[in-house]
């Protein structure tokens, strides 16, 4: 089984940006953590980071085919990224949003994502931990979507 586990711009800066919101953990802290959960489920994890919005397009485009779930924390292209909420809806996988923070005891302008209504769920306010729950509920699900 492979997860792509996808994170979107400004997610690159993690250490750096608004450590009171976003903590003082790297991006590469958190795929490390990833991927040693990934190990211990036994599956294999792709991680893909940009910050644009056409190259995570691309990116599920071409690796979807090969995947069977998808994690993503989208930035800011949560609250306005239509063709990336497209190309999660063309990809047919089942994914799982992800946000560091709580976006819903943000600004207004955070509370809504194109892409809720698409996913298995949303987990949002729990650090990176988040990422750890979604790639396990996710492995969980689509195991037993195939009754293994
Ligand atoms: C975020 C929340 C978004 O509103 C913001 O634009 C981000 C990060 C989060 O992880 O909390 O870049 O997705």
């Amino acid at each position: 089984m492979k997860i792509l586990v996808i994170n979107g711009p400004n997610l690159n800066m993690l250490g750096r940006r608004d450590t009171a919101i976003y903590g003082t953990d790297t991006l590469q802290d958190a795929e490390r953590r990833i991927g040693e959960r990934a190990e211990a489920l036994g599956i294999d994890v792709e991680f893909f980071q940009s910050n644009h919005e056409g190259a995570i397009v691309d990116c599920i485009q071409t690796e979807a085919q090969d995947a069977d779930g998808i994690v993503i924390n989208a930035g800011a292209l949560t609250h306005y990224g239509i063709s990336l909420r497209d190309a999660l809806a063309d990809s047919r996988l089942p994914f799982i949003e992800v946000h560091l923070s709580n976006i819903h005891a943000r600004e207004e302008f955070r509370h809504h994502s194109v892409f809720a209504a698409l996913a298995v769920g949303q987990i949002a306010g729990l650090g990176w931990r988040g990422y750890l729950f979604a790639l396990e509920f996710l492995v969980e699900q689509i195991k037993e979507s195939r009754g293994s």
